[in-house]
């Protein structure tokens, strides 16, 4: 290594300073899904990001998703996974098995890579977390709303727990399921909402997520389109433009939904991307999407 790459070494950790003083003591929601979530070393280099985080004073709070490995065991057990309007269809088998799956093998596993890496963690079920009504489907093409079994809506999380782990200096690693209001069943929940949701409940000061695109683009297909900063007014006009559309519009309602609910700053950023986290975080450009009011 050249002296110079020495230096630049520190430049890099210099840029990192006046991030690291802002933002310590500071909530940050993270939810994870994707590629981020399926790779190993792409999984490894987010949990050690996660751990530096923790490291200079910030306090992570995990959001996982269920993804393949649910979709695997449902195949295992001789179910066959079906979604309607992105909501998985989730009778008494697949409730279970989401459950066990999340509860004995994603969440676990998460918070055991946390622990290998010198961090601490705390694996919560949602159940423990969300409080959920039922919700049906609504089929976008027709309207027609579909009931999907077990698949509900977050209208309340129970924070304290959270809390505790993160006073405590713990990575609360919280799974997407909720307790059914009313009845105590267990509801499977959109990752995504559940994360809008605490990220709410919890003020916190930001909401990131990591998926597989870079962030908002342009054209999809041009990483060069994409926009670094969004604001209400900005995403109101792309809409009108059609260049937010589909899968996208409620990605950013909701996002928008959790900054007037008192969520700081949205990031969407590229989990496929490794340690696009820190870079999002730690630098002034940053990798991805950043979404203010
Ligand atoms: N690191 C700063 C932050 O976390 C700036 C990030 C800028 N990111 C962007 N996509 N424009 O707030």
């Amino acid at each position: 290594m050249t002296l110079e790459d020495q230096i630049h070494k520190a430049d890099v950790l210099i840029e990192a300073l006046p991030y690291i003083q802002n933002f310590r003591g500071q909530t940050f929601l993270i939810k994870v899904g994707g590629s981020a979530m399926e790779e190993k070393s792409l999984v490894d280099s987010l949990l050690r990001d996660i751990v530096f985080l923790e490291a200079v004073g910030i306090n992570p709070v995990l959001v996982h998703g269920g993804g393949k490995a649910i979709n695997k065991a449902m195949k295992d057990a001789g179910l066959e996974a079906k979604f309607i309007a992105g909501l998985r269809v989730t009778d008494a088998a697949t409730i279970s098995i989401v459950e066990e799956t999340l509860a004995g093998v994603i969440n676990p596993e998460l918070v055991h890579s946390i622990k290998v890496m010198g961090g601490r963690a705390l694996g919560l079920a949602g159940t423990s977390v969300f409080q959920a009504q039922r919700m049906l489907a609504k089929d976008p093409a027709t309207g027609e709303a579909h009931d999907v079994g077990f698949v509900g809506e977050v209208v309340d999380c129970n924070t304290e727990v959270v809390e505790l782990a993160i006073s405590g200096e713990v990575v609360p690693v919280v799974s997407p399921v909720a307790r059914e209001i009313g009845t105590g069943h267990t509801l499977n929940v959109n990752a995504d909402i559940a994360a809008c949701a605490l990220a709410k409940r919890l003020k916190a000061d930001k909401l990131i997520f990591l998926s597989d695109v870079l962030g908002v683009m342009r054209d999809p297909k041009d990483n060069a389109t994409l926009f670094p900063t969004l604001n209400t007014d900005f995403i109101g006009q792309l809409k009108r433009e059609g260049i937010i559309s589909g899968g996208m519009i409620p990605k950013v309602d909701s996002a928008l939904d959790s900054l007037r609910g008192g969520v700081g700053k949205v990031h969407m950023i590229d989990g496929r991307i490794p340690h696009s986290l820190i870079l999002e975080i730690f630098t002034d450009k940053g990798i991805g999407t950043e979404i203010v009011l």
